[in-house]
């Protein structure tokens, strides 16, 4: 081949987190920008247990812009997706008018293909489009050579996205301005803030959620009068009190909030009209579990949040892991078929005391919850350095 034909690929592959809110987004006031109703946060969890990795490349021979997710080539015409690509090159070319030189004008007019993979099953109806988008975002401005804030534009693929571009405790402030531009997050607290919080995501049902969040969310606006008086009077405060318990590490104040801010949320579910219902008897059984537990110590030692579906999510301090999960063990035997209940931080079993068990009034449910993911705050996205790590080859496919 002569030399000029060899065509160059400019290629980057990151990861990026998952995260929980503990002040839930739920609704929006303008849909094509996502813009939320109200302000949020939430804590990024560890990459080690729970990420995606994507690898953009760039090149002049590419014909169009496509996209693999998880082994599977999808459409690339997602509005969400050609928002997030729209933007991103956007804020490229401005950037490089302004005079940027880091800006990669040779990529700019090049079609871009995407591959990107999760390190956890689509199908446990965990989050997913959060670290998605995050990680898209993040590594298209990698390819482009954009730096600096670029949650507003994560926020386009998928409103809870924007939260995943930093690490540890992250709020979305909702923003004012029409046109979006201070609708962004922005970290309140590093991951190393808090070194003694857990987290253990109970996977309840391998089910798919009924309904997604967008067009959930949508109906809630609509036609839930609690909605908006939780939007208006009550997220406004709790997002202070929740900022102020983080800051303090203050355990009991965070994991009350916590539990009241996921209760109200689906409070608001089943105020939408027709109603919504994202917790099952599993649900509700590890809400009762979590209440008498904390009121057989007398005080807040776990607290439970719930999105849209019926996973829990367990906030805890470490030195009550090994009890609470063994406590979880007892009230929902798994299913010893050769599958690790506990995946994850690892920690060592214990006995409960018959104290405790007959403290706790509920009939034991078999299989209840498929398996454990135990794990911690973490950062934010991450640039693989490794050439080897890319899921794309050098002809611009899949590996
Ligand atoms: C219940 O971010 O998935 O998890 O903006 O329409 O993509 P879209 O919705 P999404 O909604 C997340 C809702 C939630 C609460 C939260 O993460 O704050």
């Amino acid at each position: 081949m002569p030399k000029d034909t060899v065509v160059k690929l400019a290629i980057a592959t990151c990861t990026a987190p998952v995260n929980i809110a503990v002040v839930k987004y739920w609704g929006k006031r303008n849909e094509d920008l996502i813009l939320p109703i109200n302000s949020s946060l939430s804590v990024t969890l560890d990459q080690d247990q729970l990420k995606t990795t994507t690898t953009v490349a760039s090149c002049r021979s590419f014909q169009e812009d496509r996209i693999w997710l998880n082994g599977k080539e999808e459409d690339i015409n997602h509005p969400r997706l050609q928002s997030c690509l729209r933007e991103i090159r956007r804020l490229a070319r401005k950037r490089r008018s302004d005079g940027d030189s880091s800006v990669d004008v040779g990529c700019l007019s090049h079609k871009v293909h995407i591959c990107s993979v999760n390190n956890f099953p689509t199908a446990a109806g965990l989050a997913s489009s959060a670290a998605g988008f995050a990680c898209l975002v993040y590594t298209l401005a990698r390819v482009y050579g954009v730096e600096g804030e670029l949650s507003g534009i994560a926020r386009q693929g998928s409103g809870s996205a924007c939260r995943s571009m930093y690490g540890g405790f992250v709020q979305w402030i909702m923003g004012e301005a029409e046109d979006g531009r201070d609708s962004v997050a922005q970290q309140v607290e590093p991951e190393s803030h808090w070194p003694d919080l857990r987290v253990l995501v109970l996977v309840a049902s391998a089910e798919r959620k009924p309904v997604g969040s967008t067009s959930g969310m949508q109906t809630s606006v609509e036609t839930s009068s609690l909605l908006k008086h939780r939007a208006e009077s009550v997220v406004p405060g709790r997002m202070k009190q929740m900022i102020e318990a983080v800051r303090k590490r203050d355990f009991a104040a965070f994991a009350d909030l916590t539990m009241r801010d996921s209760n109200q949320f689906h409070a608001t579910c089943l105020d939408t009209y027709p109603p919504i219902f994202y917790l099952n008897t599993v649900s509700r059984q590890v809400i009762a579990l979590v209440h008498q537990y904390n009121r057989h110590y007398g005080e807040a030692r776990v607290a439970y949040t719930f999105d849209a579906g019926p996973n829990a999510v367990i906030y805890t301090l470490q030195q009550h892991v090994a009890e609470f999960l063994s406590v979880v063990r007892h009230f929902f035997p798994p299913d010893n078929n050769g599958k690790k209940f506990v995946t994850g931080l690892q920690v060592e079993h214990l006995g409960i005391s018959e104290e405790l068990k007959s403290a706790i009034c509920l009939e034991p449910t078999p299989k209840g919850i498929s398996y454990i993911i135990s794990t911690k705050a973490g950062p934010g996205p991450r640039v693989l350095d490794d050439p080897s790590q890319h899921l794309l080859a050098a002809d611009g496919l899949p590996k």
